[in-house]
Formats: C-alpha cells, sequence, structure tokens
C-alpha cells in the first residue's frame, strides 16, 4: 500500500502545495489514494507545526477511510479513528482500517482528556449540531491538547460538495441539476448529510468558549495569506473555500 513517505515536501503556504492539492483533487475520482494520501500528509505536516506526532495520542473523528489516521501512525502516533458509518471505512476498495470504532462523533466512546491531538478534517459540515460535535472534541483532548478542525463551509465555491457551485441558486436546485446532468443519484442532500455553516458564526461561537483557546484560524488550502481571509466579514464566507480552525483545550 502506497504512504505518503514518496511524495516530496510541500511548504505551506506556497502556490507550489496549493497546486498540487488542487491538482490531486480535481483528479479525486481517478485516484483517491493520491489525493487523501496527499491531504493526509499535508494535514499531518500542520499539526506537527504545533506537536510533534510521535508517541502522541492522536483521535480522528470521522475519519471514513482512514488516510489520516494511517498518516498519523507512520509518523509514530497512537492513533484511532471513529467513524459513524461502516461504508465509509471500506470506501475506494481499502479494507477497513486499523483501530477503527464504528461511532459518532457526538458520543465518542472515551474517557475525558485521553487525546494529545483531537482531529477532524471536512466532517464539521457534514452534522447538524456542529456546536455539540465541537464540544465531545474538547471533551476527549487532554487540557492543553491540540484540536484540529476543519470544514467546507456553505458559501464556499466548494460548499454543495459534488453539485457545486449550483448550490448558489439554492440546495434544491443545485443537487436536481447534477441528478439531470449525471444520472446519478447526488451523495449529499442538505438537512441530512450536508449542512450550511459559515466561517463567521464559527469564529464567534469558538472565540465564545471558555473551554478552549483559538491558535490559528486560516483558509486550508491558500496559497498565500491563509490568515487573512477568514478576517474579511462577508468576503470571508466566499473566499475562504474551507476554514481551518487549531484549538487549545484550556488547563
Ligand atoms: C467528507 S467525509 C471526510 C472524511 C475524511 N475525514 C476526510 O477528510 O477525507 C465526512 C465524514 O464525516 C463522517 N460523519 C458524518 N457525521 C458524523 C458524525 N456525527 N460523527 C463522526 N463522523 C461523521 C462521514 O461518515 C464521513 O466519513
Amino acid at each position: 500500500m502506497k504512504d505518503a513517505g514518496h511524495l516530496p515536501p510541500l511548504r505551506d503556504p506556497s502556490f507550489r502545495r496549493s497546486a498540487a492539492l488542487l491538482r490531486a483533487f480535481l483528479n479525486e475520482q481517478q485516484d483517491p489514494e493520491h489525493c487523501y494520501t496527499l491531504l493526509a500528509r499535508d494535514a499531518a505536516d500542520q499539526v506537527q507545526r504545533y506537536v510533534p506526532l510521535k508517541g502522541r495520542v492522536v483521535v480522528d473523528v470521522g475519519g471514513g477511510p482512514g488516510y489520516f489516521a494511517r498518516e498519523f501512525r507512520r509518523r509514530g502516533a497512537e492513533t484511532y479513528l471513529f467513524e459513524p458509518d461502516s461504508h465509509e471505512l471500506t470506501l475506494h476498495g481499502r479494507r477497513a482500517p486499523e483501530g477503527a470504532v464504528v461511532a459518532d462523533g457526538y458520543l465518542l466512546p472515551l474517557a475525558e482528556g485521553v487525546a494529545d491531538v483531537c482531529f477532524s478534517s471536512n466532517v464539521l459540515e457534514h452534522v447538524a449540531d456542529p456546536q455539540t460535535f465541537l464540544s465531545e472534541m474538547v471533551r476527549v483532548t487532554r487540557p492543553g491538547g491540540l484540536i484540529y478542525v476543519s470544514f467546507t463551509n456553505w458559501f464556499s465555491p466548494w460548499g454543495g460538495h459534488e453539485w457545486a457551485p449550483w448550490h448558489y441558486l439554492g440546495a434544491d436546485r443545485g443537487r436536481r441539476r447534477f441528478e439531470r446532468r449525471t444520472g446519478r443519484p447526488a451523495k449529499h442532500t442538505v438537512g441530512e448529510n450536508l449542512f450550511p455553516i459559515h466561517v463567521g458564526t464559527t469564529l464567534r461561537r469558538v472565540r465564545a468558549r471558555e473551554d478552549i483557546q483559538v491558535v490559528s484560524a486560516r483558509a486550508r488550502y491558500w496559497p498565500v495569506l491563509p490568515t487573512l481571509a477568514p478576517r474579511i466579514p462577508v468576503l470571508r464566507e466566499v473566499v475562504t473555500w474551507n476554514l481551518l480552525l487549531i484549538l487549545r483545550r484550556c488547563p
């Protein structure tokens, strides 16, 4: 099985990195292995800016088929993956990842404060109650531990997922258009497994909490000035594309 070890290092932020991620994403259907291996390597690099992974306990919530968990493990972390949908565990023809548990992110089968790093990539827009989901991530993180959470916000050009950018015309129209054009049922339905979530509201909510400190809020894939976009009211809802929050649980 391929791992990220064969990939050349990419500086973050840089045009080279963003272009490589975009190319991999555009080719995701044909080569999901490369796309998610690259994304996992990139996310692990981002985590390692704040905490060394070797020997740490990492919890991946909504980890799907386990590309990220595999990368954390490759770097020496003791890694556990929680995923409520058993089909997602074997996506892309993969074997269910090592250390995977079928469990919901709202109610993790973990004691309080066990994780050095609680990680969630592109899950928050798929849950109806992001505040409760985040509270559970905070609960399982040890005081002083790191929380990595990223999501695609609704007004992002990719907000409608497979039927983007037609979500700008409304969720129903976007979805119907996708089904008409492709002849395939859409994977996502608003209100069922995709929920509009916004940069401004999310930032206000995390900043208002007393149990976490916002270490960084950045546009995850931006090639330059990644912390600028999330600061610009209104415009941030479109240009951020995907918000990455690095949070620390207060001691
Ligand atoms: C777009 S996938 C992201 C998978 C992977 N984390 C990534 O970044 O490629 C969204 C994942 O969130 C999971 N998910 C949805 N609701 C969840 C919940 N309540 N708790 C945990 N995971 C959830 C889905 O089953 C799916 O695997």
